[in-house]
């Protein structure tokens, strides 16, 4: 653990990054999202810097998630539009979630009864034949939901289900696992998720809701008068999130996605932009986009407000892949003054090495 600038805020960053580990307060636990936050060190920061709060990546939503319980206003994007399914469905209006559980209960009962529905080839190779068939009709049901709010939480649940029937070993994986589900426990399975999400969304402040669209973060600004902009942008060169959701674009992509794959190259440090381009050619663009982005959320900060960043070190060829100094670089192109910094070292199993991920805080003077 490394950290320094101001002794107070170095302090905050230090106690943040040294945060690892599962948290499933209110609606964290709900629909895998990869990369989280971690929902207590996104808290410490939130409370040492004031104001509405925006995450211009906001993947799964954990930091819109600790504004509401913070009480704070609370605003995010993505360009990824699972990210801002789930997002919106984390932060949710409380009130919704007796008329979720209602609907989703009579979309699983109609869900077992034998009513076949044709399904690309695409779709069919990754389930068993009557899982596929329970998950179609609960999609024809989702469809048929009049009412947008309830309508968007079901297709929410929908998604937190698709993988985990399916044969794909888990949304970071493409492999293929043995998996077996008796029939009629897909259309319980939803069930039950529906119901969970129920009372996750009931543990939030009652009429605190977010605003959650989809955006490219290095053209879209905060809305006016935010006070904190605190982030995690994709790390150089480790994950395709966007070709992660392939499952999911297959079932939903026409109800929900619009211009999804159009969304592909706007992407931020695509891994399959580094094995495409190369790793000096890609690391380029990467700090290209960290300086377009930082300056558009910086640019849109209330005076005396902060951007503050989560950034790991990536892994190309088994080279690191330095993340923190363009990230400095471009705070200060964008006019802001660096506070504080605190790096801490984390394994990295799978790939056989050690990677740092920083924490940086800058304030708009
Ligand atoms: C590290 S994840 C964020 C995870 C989030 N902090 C959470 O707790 O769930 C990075 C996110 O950046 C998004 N992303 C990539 N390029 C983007 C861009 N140009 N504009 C906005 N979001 C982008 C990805 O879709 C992904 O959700």
């Amino acid at each position: 653990m490394r950290s320094d600038g101001d002794p107070a805020a170095a302090r905050t960053l230090a106690e943040a990054v040294a945060l690892t580990g599962r948290v499933d307060r209110a609606t964290h636990g709900f629909h895998t999202y990869p990369a989280s936050m971690n929902p207590d060190a996104a808290r410490l920061v939130i409370d040492r810097f004031p104001g509405p709060v925006h995450d211009p990546f906001c993947g799964g939503g954990t930091v819109l998630v600790e504004a509401l319980l913070a009480g704070r206003r609370a605003s995010g994007s993505d360009l990824s539009w699972v990210a801002t399914l789930v997002a919106r469905a984390r932060t949710a209006d409380p009130a919704l979630a007796t008329p979720l559980r209602s609907r989703a209960r009579k979309l699983a009962e109609a869900a077992r009864r034998r009513v076949d529905h044709p399904l690309p080839e695409e779709i069919l190779r990754w389930y068993e034949p009557h899982v596929a068939q329970e998950l179609a009709r609960l999609r024809a049901g989702i469809r048929a939901v009049a009412e947008r709010p309830v309508r968007d939480l079901l297709w929410a649940v929908f998604s937190s289900i698709v993988v985990k029937t399916s044969f794909r070993e888990s949304d970071t994986s493409n492999r293929r696992v043995p998996h077996h589900r008796p029939p009629g426990t897909t259309a319980v399975l939803f069930h039950k998720k529906a119901r969970e999400l129920g009372r996750m969304l009931e543990q939030l402040p009652a009429g605190a809701e977010a605003r959650v669209r989809r955006g490219d973060a290095r053209r879209a600004p905060p809305p006016p008068d935010t006070g904190l902009v605190l982030t995690s942008p994709p790390y150089p060169g480790v994950y395709d999130y966007l070709p992660m959701q392939q499952l999911r674009l297959l079932w939903m992509g026409e109800d929900l996605a619009g211009d999804a794959r159009r969304a592909y190259v706007a992407e931020v440090g695509a891994r399959r932009d580094f094995r495409a381009r190369g790793r000096a050619a890609a690391f380029r663009r990467w700090r290209e986009d960290t300086a377009a982005w930082i300056a558009t959320q910086a640019g849109g900060l209330a005076r005396g407000g902060a951007l503050v960043v989560v950034v790991g070190d990536g892994l190309v060829g088994g080279r690191l892949v330095d993340a923190l100094s363009p990230t400095v670089e471009a705070m200060r192109a964008a006019g802001l003054r660096v506070l504080a910094r605190a790096s801490a070292d984390r394994p990295d199993h799978a790939r056989g090495a050690i990677r740092t991920e920083h924490l940086v805080a800058a304030v708009r003077a």
